[in-house]
């Protein structure tokens, strides 16, 4: 079975009211021409529905950045899945950002994950190890775990609604995106992972990488065997950077 690839831009806490808008206008006027990819962005909360309004009828889908695990209720500050389920069609969970800075659990990552998948969205898992714990040689141990507890809960037919992004920390926002071949095989390791726990279905979710993904690099990378697209923060601010990247999508 082919996997469609997925580009998708993580506006992060970034864009004003108008610029969030300008960009959703920027991307869905260039969108019709990009076949056989999903796009989807991620804009901040509180633009969700005015750029869910711009991207009506381009085919864009629209995501939310983070989320809560409660259906409602007493959680000043927060926003849950069951609420964005009208609004947008992706959440993302475990983004390095909301690990690190947020100082998010593996164990929270994974209720984030089922509360979105609970509500009928589609979770975009991210994973990723430090510099540190790559030149340690626990790159992989690091990212087994995540996904050992992200997953700990998502049984074989939830996984059409999951995407797993891979994301080296050490690579997100830095400019020094993986090699395409460091890319590919920690991809390889997410999908033989997948494919122990759930069989040919684990084997088939698409997987993204991110980091430091540009126009200039995006073809190599997404030309790996399990590189399914890609998860971009700073190139998905412009709309033609947007989609040069997603027209390398395309064209692999
Ligand atoms: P970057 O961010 O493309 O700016 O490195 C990627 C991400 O954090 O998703």
């Amino acid at each position: 079975m082919s996997r469609k690839p997925i580009v998708a831009g993580n506006w992060k806490m970034n864009t004003t009211l108008d610029g969030a808008c300008a960009l959703a206008e920027g991307i869905a006027s260039r969108a019709n021409n990009i076949s056989g990819v999903e796009l989807v962005v991620f804009p901040p909360f509180p633009w969700l529905v005015p750029v869910r309004d711009i991207l009506q009828g381009s085919g864009v889908q629209l995501g939310a950045q983070n989320c809560y695990v409660k259906e409602s209720g007493a959680f000043t500050g927060e926003v849950s899945p069951w609420a964005l389920s009208g609004v947008c069609q992706m959440i993302l969970a475990g983004h390095s950002e909301r690990r690190h800075v947020f100082g998010e659990s593996d164990e929270l990552v994974g209720t984030k994950v089922d509360a979105t998948l609970a509500a009928g969205l589609t979770s975009v898992l991210c994973v990723g190890e430090l510099l540190d714990e790559r030149q340690a040689g626990n790159a992989d141990v690091v990212v087994e775990r995540q996904l050992k507890a992200g997953l700990a809960n998502v049984s074989s037919d939830m996984l059409p609604r999951l995407v797993v992004a891979y994301e080296p920390v050490w690579a997100i926002g830095t400019g020094v995106a993986a090699t395409p071949a460091d890319a590919q095989e920690m991809s390889a390791a997410i999908r033989r992972w997948m494919s122990s726990k759930y069989g040919d279905e684990g084997a088939a979710v698409r997987i993204l990488y991110g980091g430091s993904v540009s126009a200039d690099n995006a073809t190599e990378l997404f030309s790996q065997t399990d590189v399914d697209g890609g998860l971009v923060g700073g190139a998905s601010l412009k709309a033609e950077s947007f989609i040069a990247i997603a027209a390398a999508a395309a064209g692999v």
